[in-house]
């Protein structure tokens, strides 16, 4: 519907292209305008990796990563589009949702499970990610809680490797990681 009122105003004013700024600004609808998302299971993309921003606009596009809000947004973007809003969010800087550290128990047995994975061996020591790898320090805990459970379901079937090693961990082990690293 969004697309095709476009398409009909840039057949009306043939000169008036959307700028980068003006199609960021949908975004900022459920991402939030200064990069806190409105609802808990929606992540932040404020300061988040380049080339990951882009990949998940591209599964979501290519329908292998789906979901009812963010799937019809995403097969409206051009590739173009998609590039320049990834590099567009990357260079905000990441907003802080103020989540409560982890516990000491807590963090302690999460950060055991975590080398036992070697979850930094990708996501990077400070969880800051790079590149196509995400970082995770300081998401929000519930989009972290189900985007985990997705790819377990593969539910989100857009990166199997990950699936199988959310498989391979427990779900004690993921519960405190996740509380770890929403509090980082
Ligand atoms: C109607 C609400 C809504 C709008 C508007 C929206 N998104 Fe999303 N977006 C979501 C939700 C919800 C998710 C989480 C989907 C999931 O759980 O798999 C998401 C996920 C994403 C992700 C994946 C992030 C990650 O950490 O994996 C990216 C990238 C993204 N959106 C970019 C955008 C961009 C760019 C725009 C504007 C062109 C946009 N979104 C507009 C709701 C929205
Ligand atoms: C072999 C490298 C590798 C390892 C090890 C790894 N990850 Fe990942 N992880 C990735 C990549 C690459 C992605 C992006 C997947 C995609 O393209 O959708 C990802 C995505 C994620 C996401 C989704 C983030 C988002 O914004 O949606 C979470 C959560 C995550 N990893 C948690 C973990 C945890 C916890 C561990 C350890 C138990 C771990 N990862 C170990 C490479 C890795």
């Amino acid at each position: 519907m969004l697309a095709a009122a476009l398409f009909l105003l840039a057949q009306v004013f043939p000169l008036h292209a959307q700028s980068i700024e003006e199609k960021a600004a949908t975004c900022g609808a459920c991402h939030g305008e200064a990069g806190i998302p409105q609802e808990k299971t929606t992540p932040i993309i404020w300061g988040q990796q380049e080339g990951y921003l882009y990949l998940q606009l591209r599964d979501f596009k290519r329908g292998m990563r789906k979901n009812q809000k963010m799937s019809p947004i995403a097969e409206a973007l051009e590739r173009e589009d998609m590039l320049a809003l990834a590099a567009f969010f990357a260079k905000k800087s990441w907003p802080s949702l103020e989540q409560p550290s982890a516990s000491k128990d807590v963090a302690t047995r999460a950060l055991t499970a975590i080398s036992s994975v070697g979850c930094t061996g990708c996501h990077l020591d400070q969880f800051q990610g790079d590149a196509s790898v995400p970082r995770l320090a300081g998401q929000s805990r519930e989009y972290l809680a189900k985007t985990i459970a997705d790819f377990r379901t593969r539910e989100r079937a857009n990166n199997p490797g990950m699936s199988d090693l959310m498989n391979a961990t427990s779900q004690d082990d993921l519960a405190t990681i996740t509380e770890y690293l929403a509090g980082r």
